[in-house]
């Protein structure tokens, strides 16, 4: 068992906890929030919470998101670089002291430190071209692998220059779950799905730099 007794996360978001590996400085380990479980268990029907809270739980949703048609499709075929292009390389469940981790690649700058994520690198320093760039190559590479994620949103997304360039890394939010498993790997259906998601992100990457005060689901509506 991994011991985690002596750490503090080096980031969190609202489910999860994410700790640095105790022997791998290249891995992360996420915990997810008990206390999140429970609360988000308690605001479902009885008829949901009979189903069970592992729907609840991100870090098993993520495992059966890596385990979606497209990416076993790659890897079969020998493509894992191209998986492992713009997400970080994902190693199962692992038990520590705080209980069950996911554990994946950590993705850090060519300095060492831990990659910044999108929202973070727009805030200090806007759209840039160099940032373009990588955000086209990231949606190329979605419609190239046809990966499903959920909606894409920028504090989910890190940004790398490991490689001299800008690159993005989803972080958190890969899957489709309400997309049933046999359209997943119809290719009208994904390319529709995935069509509409790069039109929310775009849309969101517009609000992120001129929200204009609007919520973003004001300015979703209006625009
Ligand atoms: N593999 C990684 N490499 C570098 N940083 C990471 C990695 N995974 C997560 N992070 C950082 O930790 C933060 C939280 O991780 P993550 O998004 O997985 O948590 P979450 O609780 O599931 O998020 P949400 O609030 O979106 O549900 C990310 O926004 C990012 O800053
Ligand atoms: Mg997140």
């Amino acid at each position: 068992m991994l011991d985690l007794s002596n750490q503090l996360p080096f980031a969190q978001g609202y489910n999860r906890l994410c700790y640095e590996h105790p022997l791998d400085s290249a891995r992360c380990l996420k915990i997810v929030r008990p206390e999140n479980i429970a609360a988000r268990a308690q605001r479902q029907s009885r008829l949901k919470q009979l189903l069970g809270t592992n729907r609840l739980n991100d870090n098993t949703q993520e495992i059966i998101a890596h385990n979606q048609h497209a990416i076993r499709e790659l890897l079969a075929t020998g493509l894992e670089n191209l998986v492992w292009a713009h997400l970080p390389r994902f190693y199962g469940r692992v038990q520590t002291s705080l209980g069950e981790a996911n554990d994946s690649e950590l993705i850090r700058r060519a300095d060492g430190s831990v990659a910044p994520t999108l929202e973070t690198v727009m805030q200090d320093h806007g759209l840039t071209p160099e940032l373009e760039k990588g955000i086209g190559e990231f949606l190329d590479w979605l419609k190239q692998t046809r990966i499903l994620t959920r909606n894409l949103l920028p504090h989910n997304l890190v940004v790398t220059d490991r490689s001299g360039r800008s690159q993005l890394f989803l972080v958190d939010g890969l899957g489709a779950p309400t997309i049933p498993r046999a359209l997943a790997s119809v290719p009208g259906w994904s390319s529709h799905y995935l069509d509409r998601k790069i039109d929310r992100f775009r849309k969101r990457l517009a609000w992120e730099q001129h929200s204009e005060g609007l919520s973003w689901e004001d300015f979703q509506r209006l625009r």
